[in-house]
């Protein structure tokens, strides 16, 4: 209450835009709260009520008077192909008004699998030479939180850190925050005991998946992805994919797409 609100300027490159639907259902704390009393969120092509001329201004105003001491939050990546021309907003290549806004950034927080990296734009053959933000920002730090899309919690999660530490997180070799890409789903999976016992599902209709046993034969890649949905759940704790008969298609991890069929028996 005693300080000035954060600066943020979140960035669409290629998305969804499922980044920001996730966002604003976080419930711990409740999105509005993080929009309204703790960041200026003053540039968000989604969520901001100013468009046209009035906004590329106000990008380039926190640019001007807040240099070094604002957010740049990115969902989605940028073409890199044919000179960026790929996506394009007041008519600036992304690629270039990522360059230009990351420059007086205090850190960069790449939301999601498109910005952390690539994602399905960036998947072969990437028609685009789609880039995560990592790969075309050197000089500032970092965040990456991926996911498709992060848990809302995470992202929310990710700036209640910052406001409150006024440090960042702590970050693994991936640039992931510790604290919530430390563990495997399957370290925390509530199937795992029939992983243990060795009893898997073999066909979608089977004993096994009517009683709930381990996915892993199904190609549940919950064993090599880190991410937060068996602890935390999506939807304020209600479920996951797993805990909807699904196994984990590994949407937080590097390639997920480009790293064989979905579909494995
Ligand atoms: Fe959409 Fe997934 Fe990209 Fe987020 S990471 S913008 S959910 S495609
Ligand atoms: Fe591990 Fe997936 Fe089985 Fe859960 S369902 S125990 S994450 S292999
Ligand atoms: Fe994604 Fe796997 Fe979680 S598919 S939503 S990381 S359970």
């Amino acid at each position: 209450e005693t300080k000035p609100r954060l600066p943020v300027i979140w960035l669409h490159g290629l998305e969804c835009t499922c980044c920001s639907e996730s966002f604003i259902r976080s419930s711990h704390p409740i999105a509005a709260d993080i929009v309204l009393n703790m960041i200026s969120l003053d540039y968000d092509d989604t969520l901001q009520a100013a468009a046209g001329h009035q906004v590329e201004e106000i990008r380039e105003r926190i640019m001007r008077e807040y240099p070094g001491r604002y957010v740049l939050a990115v969902e989605g990546n940028a073409p890199t192909k044919d000179g960026g021309i790929y996506c394009t907003v007041a008519g600036k290549t992304f690629l270039e008004i990522l360059q230009e806004t990351a420059k007086g950034a205090m850190a960069v927080i790449a939301w999601g699998s498109c910005a952390s990296n690539g994602c399905v734009q960036a998947a072969k053959p990437n028609p685009t030479g789609a880039k995560p933000v990592h790969e075309l920002i050197k000089d500032k730090p970092v965040i990456n939180v991926p996911g498709c899309p992060p848990i809302a919690e995470v992202m929310t999660g990710v700036l209640t850190y910052i406001l409150t530490f006024d440090r960042l997180p702590e970050l693994d070799r991936f640039g992931r925050p510790k604290m919530f890409y430390g563990q495997r789903i399957h370290d925390k999976c509530y199937r795992r005991a029939f992983f243990d016992a060795g009893q898997f599902v073999e066909s979608w209709d089977d004993e096994g998946a009517r009683k709930g046993w381990c996915l892993y034969k199904m190609g549940c890649r919950g064993p090599m992805t880190y991410n937060s949905c068996s602890t935390f759940k999506w939807n304020n704790g209600v479920s996951f994919p797993i805990g909807s008969g699904h196994g984990c298609i590994g949407c937080s991890e590097a390639n997920f797409w480009d790293n064989g069929p979905f579909y494995e028996r």
